[in-house]
């Protein structure tokens, strides 16, 4: 097999990637390890940026994000039983974000390359990258036998191959295998784990407040988000290591409640919990996110941890920045845009750790926390409330920073 840029890995990096590429009449094939199912219902976050939304509808890929899609104004900040509604468009001259999962980014990006685009294997597992030092970087993969191969991460059954091409995209995810062709001793990796995870519900019940609501409590933080006007979406801190199934529904709706409690006549609508699951914590960067003909882009590149809600827009903005540069390679023959391309992503990926590791500390509670540290959490809570100046820092940084 024979194509310009392999892509591995369809989540919203590499699904993007190869609608972009597609428009721009540059072919690409898609290796996926597991079924179309479960990329379809992989829980992520679901908060578009509006450069993000932008992208997708240049893409001709927001025909049903327009339709159904939820624009939020702004989010709630809650802390000491008090609400402080923090006005995007007030602050930002005009910006707002998108609520539309990322399982729906996914099946609309994945039916359109289906129908559209160049070939997307699912069941497909990239085995190695090869060769990415020279002009004729290779992927090695396998494809799940006619056995069906199950969900392509037992390592076991099916027929091996190789994708020849010029250019390797690592979209794999944080697990995935493409990083794993960068020497050690070339890359640098910076890393940071939280000694909690967030307990994630999604519940059939209409969410419980029009905007997000993040919530700082001195028994740990908890978010209140949403799927759609009948589908709540709630987290809950919980300690490192939590197993879900440790969690009856009536003590999650429990929790819930004593850290959204408020003053005034807010009350938390509760619902049928149909899923159940523990996220953990982890701020991660590997530098330089290219090697020669490889390159890496959203979590295989960089993890956020998701208080920000930044990591889908992280992988729309390398992607952009990959698509122009080849383009642009194609088009002049310079491969200036490729070598900066690290570079251009990075400035913006650390932005999104800075503010990332800023959510997360502002709103969660350390198992050693002290008096002191939550009386500070609390001050910068205020700080945020009560002054112009930081409340427009932290909604021009929720609503995102240009890409390139
Ligand atoms: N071969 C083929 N595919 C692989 C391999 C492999 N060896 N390893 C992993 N994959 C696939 C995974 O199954 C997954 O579908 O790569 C995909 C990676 O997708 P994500 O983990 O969603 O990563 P990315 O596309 O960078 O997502 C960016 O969007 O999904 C949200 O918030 C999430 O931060 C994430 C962001
Ligand atoms: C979500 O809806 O899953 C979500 C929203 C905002 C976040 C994280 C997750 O910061």
């Amino acid at each position: 097999m024979r194509t310009t840029v392999s892509i591995i890995g369809a989540g919203p990096a590499g699904l993007l990637l190869a609608r972009l590429l597609h428009n721009a009449g540059i072919d690409s094939v898609v290796l996926e390890s597991r079924d179309r199912a479960y990329v379809e219902r992989r829980q992520r976050a679901g908060i578009l940026e509006q450069g993000t939304v932008d992208v997708l509808r240049a893409a001709g890929a927001a025909e049903r994000m327009d339709r159904e899609g939820l624009r939020h104004d702004g989010i709630e900040l809650r802390y000491d039983r008090r609400r402080h509604r923090v006005d995007f468009p007030a602050l930002t001259g005009g910006k707002s974000v998108m609520v539309y999962a990322q399982t729906e980014v996914c099946k609309d990006l994945i039916a359109l390359q289906l129908d559209e685009g160049g070939p997307l294997l699912f069941e497909t597992e990239a085995l190695a990258v090869e060769d990415a030092e020279t002009g004729h970087p290779r992927v090695r993969f396998r494809h799940a036998g006619a056995d069906g191969g199950g969900d392509g991460a037992d390592g076991g059954s099916g027929v091996e191959d190789v994708l020849e091409c010029d250019y390797v995209v690592g979209c794999d995810g944080f697990r995935g295998v493409a990083r794993a062709a960068v020497p050690s001793g070339v890359g640098r990796t910076f890393e940071r784990t939280y000694p909690f995870g967030w307990l994630g519900i999604l519940a059939d019940v209409p969410p419980s407040h029009d905007e997000l609501v993040y919530a700082r409590h001195d028994r740990g933080f908890a978010l209140l988000s949403m799927r759609s006007p009948s589908v709540s979406r709630l987290y809950l801190q919980v300690p490192e290591g939590t197993d879900a199934g440790s969690w009856s529904d009536e003590e999650i709706w429990a929790e819930l409640e004593r850290r959204f409690e408020t003053d005034d006549e807010w009350a938390l609508r509760r619902g049928p919990i149909t899923q159940k699951s523990v996220t953990p914590m982890r701020s991660y960067v590997h530098e330089p996110m290219r090697h020669g003909r490889l390159f890496l882009a959203g979590d295989a590149a960089h993890i956020v941890p998701p208080t920000g809600a930044k990591g889908l827009n992280l992988a729309v903005g390398d992607v952009v920045t990959f698509a122009r540069a080849l383009v642009h390679r194609t088009r002049t023959g310079s491969e200036d845009l490729l070598d900066t391309y690290s570079a251009t992503c990075l400035r913006r990926v650390w932005q999104a750790e800075r503010f990332s590791y800023d959510m997360t500390t502002l709103l969660h509670r350390a198992p050693d926390a002290t008096p002191f540290d939550d009386r500070l959490q609390v001050a910068r809570l205020d700080r945020i409330a009560g002054s112009r100046a930081a409340g427009t820092d932290l909604a021009e940084a929720y609503t995102g920073f240009p890409i390139g």
